[in-house]
């Protein structure tokens, strides 16, 4: 084989990328620990505990590659009906995690953020998490989101409320209600719409996650497990992504 048909075969993903035409922000539903673990003899907790390697693998991949945000679904509202030994399991791995992986989101320089109803999780995760924001909150690399207790339908009935409130105090006015100021009353608020949302384990749903933010998201469905997705898994995604055409509800002819 010639050297250049040699270097063509060992081209990864991630050397095929447009620097220039990045995704800023990506979202991802995590899902498929429970089928992982099941599909190896085990309990459901394994897979959650290999889930955080792939979380680990992936925040970094994204952040060596230039992605500024990275939004995960980490434990949804309708999550607290799981069975709580479950639940519990996953709040410990919480701390244990951000315990651990805290030295390393300040030398890669990540600011952690956290969206959801927060004041529902249990007290000493909630202080861990916010102490771990709190000391990121510096950092100017990768902005790493984790949506926890999060419900999209519950961020969007909260914005609707405080709009009406600030009708009601006679702060904002009806007609004033434009996208951007609905906007500004999300979780979100903060952050970019994202533009590339990736679901693992070969679900083909939102479950309530983003639904105003991801109006002209490009999606992309993997059947990979989550356990099993790595950051080589995430610059396919974001190949593909740069492969497709945003029209934005013009033409084909109107965008190029
Ligand atoms: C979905 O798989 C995964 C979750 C509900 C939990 C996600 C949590 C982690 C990856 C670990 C903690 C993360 C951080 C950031 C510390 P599932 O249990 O719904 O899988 P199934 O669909 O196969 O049952």
């Amino acid at each position: 084989m010639h050297l250049w048909a040699v270097s063509i075969t060992i081209m990864g993903y991630k050397d095929q990328i447009d620097l220039s035409r990045l995704p800023q922000h990506v979202a991802i539903i995590m899902d498929g620990n429970g089928r992982w673990a099941k599909g190896k003899g085990k309990l459901r907790v394994f897979g959650h505990h290999n889930g955080v390697l792939s979380v680990r693998d992936v925040v970094e991949g994204a952040g060596e590659l230039g992605v500024k945000y990275l939004t995960l679904y980490t434990f949804s509202a309708e999550n607290w009906n799981r069975p709580s030994f479950e639940v519990t399991a996953i709040m410990e791995l919480l701390v244990s995690t951000i315990n651990k992986e805290i030295k390393k989101l300040m030398q890669n320089n990540v600011k952690l953020n956290a969206i959801g109803d927060l004041a529902l999780l249990p007290k000493r995760c909630h202080n861990e998490l916010q102490g771990a924001i709190d000391q990121t909150a510096g950092n100017t690399g990768l902005v790493l989101t984790l949506a926890l207790s999060y419900s999209s339908r519950r961020e969007l009935m909260q914005a609707a409320k405080n709009i009406a409130e600030q009708v009601k105090e006679g702060t904002l006015n009806p007609e004033d209600i434009t996208e951007d100021v609905f906007a500004q009353n999300l979780y979100t608020h903060n952050l970019p719409d994202p533009e590339l949302m990736i679901r693992t384990s070969g679900e083909y749903r939102i479950s309530n996650y983003l639904l105003w933010q991801i109006a002209y998201a490009e999606l992309y469905f993997t059947t990979k497990l989550w356990p099993d997705f790595r950051r080589e898994d995430l610059y396919e995604a974001i190949l593909d992504y740069q492969k497709r055409e945003r029209r934005f509800g013009k033409t084909s002819e109107q965008v190029n």
